[in-house]
């Protein structure tokens, strides 16, 4: 990255993200199992395998409504360990039809995280992209994936709106320089960053995500055609405003998300109403918090019924868990939950 820099010049926050995220041999998610305790973050499904429960019964509810379609795709974009994956076709095996009808897809960059979900999900197939995916209807889960594409930051300054960008900064001749933020001028900038933030005051900083709009757009563009469903769970803002959102984690703590590309998780908040805006074609539900979603696909007659069959201490972990997932200081308000279906699909379970 430092010779690319040398090279060409200060590279855009996006392309920084694309290469320390993504980069085949030095990327952060195609070199290791980032989840769990020995990782550096916790998502919801390895919480509690209520998570991933609850959403293949929202996804069994989904098909019922669509009409059945057999065969369907029934497909995970950044899959993680397939941990979701697993626990929603195990749930949605009480309908048998369903699972014989669905043809598992995982979309997933990680040649590491495939062998994960390899044991968890034996029956899936692999994709790189969404465009890949074979035709027809779909039923899409995408948790955590969305603030894991690259962004751009823009600023106001008394000169205009300029990029934020990354430089090197050099210090002692003989240490490797480190990576600083700096300002490029964009006049053009104000044509595409959302009205609502255009007018933000000096100082404000604006993020944009092409990575995003470009999945979104594809998939919108696929449930107008073929038909099907989308649910999107990610922390993030119901409307778009300004903010520094980006943040890295590293070993379950926060960290500068320039110290160290490639051994470190950096993501942004996502902005739910550009997703909304960006969908065209198909029908947008929500965002909705976490917490409400959850609580009304019933994830606490779910605990009760998993702790009716527990020891005390499964028991302390099941509410801990259901704690984590649905409380107002926990995940269950950061955390916010959208729908995109096609055209004439009844509304999703959950948004009511
Ligand atoms: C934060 S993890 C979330 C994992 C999982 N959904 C969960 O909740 O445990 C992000 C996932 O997205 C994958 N990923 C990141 N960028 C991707 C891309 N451009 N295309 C497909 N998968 C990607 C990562 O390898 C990882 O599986």
């Amino acid at each position: 990255m430092a010779h690319l820099i040398e090279q060409q010049g200060p590279i855009s926050l996006a392309t920084y993200m694309e290469l320390a995220l993504a980069h085949p041999k030095l990327g952060y998610y195609t070199t290791r199992d980032p989840l769990g305790a020995g990782g550096d973050f916790t998502t919801s499904p390895e919480i509690s395998q209520m998570f991933g429960e609850l959403l293949g019964l929202w996804c069994v509810d989904m098909w019922e409504k669509l009409g059945r379609p057999d065969p369907f795709v029934f497909a995970e974009i950044g899959p993680g360990r397939g941990t979701l994956m697993a626990d929603a076709l195990r749930a949605a095996s009480l309908v048998p039809e369903f699972t014989r009808a669905a043809q598992v897809a995982l979309v997933e960059i990680s040649p590491i995280l495939r062998t994960e979900q390899l044991k968890n999900v034996p029956s899936a197939t692999w994709y790189t992209s969404l465009a890949d995916l074979p035709n027809g209807p779909i039923l899409l889960l995408a948790n955590e994936f969305f603030d894991a594409l690259p962004i751009r930051q823009f600023q106001r300054t008394d000169r205009g709106w300029c990029e934020r960008c990354i430089t090197l900064q050099r210090g002692d001749p003989d240490a490797p320089p480190s990576f600083q933020f700096g300002l490029k001028p964009d006049p053009l900038a104000v044509h595409f960053l959302p009205s609502s933030v255009a007018n933000a005051p000096e100082g404000a900083i604006v993020e944009t995500s092409p990575a995003t709009d470009s999945v979104v757009t594809t998939l919108a563009e696929r449930l107008h055609t073929q038909g099907g469903a989308a649910l999107i769970i990610d922390y993030g803002h119901a409307h778009s405003a300004a903010g520094d959102t980006l943040q890295a984690m590293k070993n379950h703590a926060f960290a500068d998300p320039l110290a160290e590309p490639g051994h470190a998780d950096i993501t942004a908040h996502v902005d739910f109403e550009n997703l909304q805006t960006k969908a065209v074609g198909a029908s947008a539900y929500g965002p909705v918090e976490q917490g409400a979603f959850l609580e009304r696909l019933g994830i606490s007659a779910r605990a009760e019924n998993l702790k009716q069959r527990a020891t005390p201490d499964q028991a302390e972990e099941i509410e801990t868990a259901l704690h984590r997932l649905t409380g107002r200081t926990a995940m269950g308000r950061l955390f916010k939950v959208m729908s995109l279906t096609g055209p004439g699909t009844p509304a999703p379970a959950g948004f009511e």
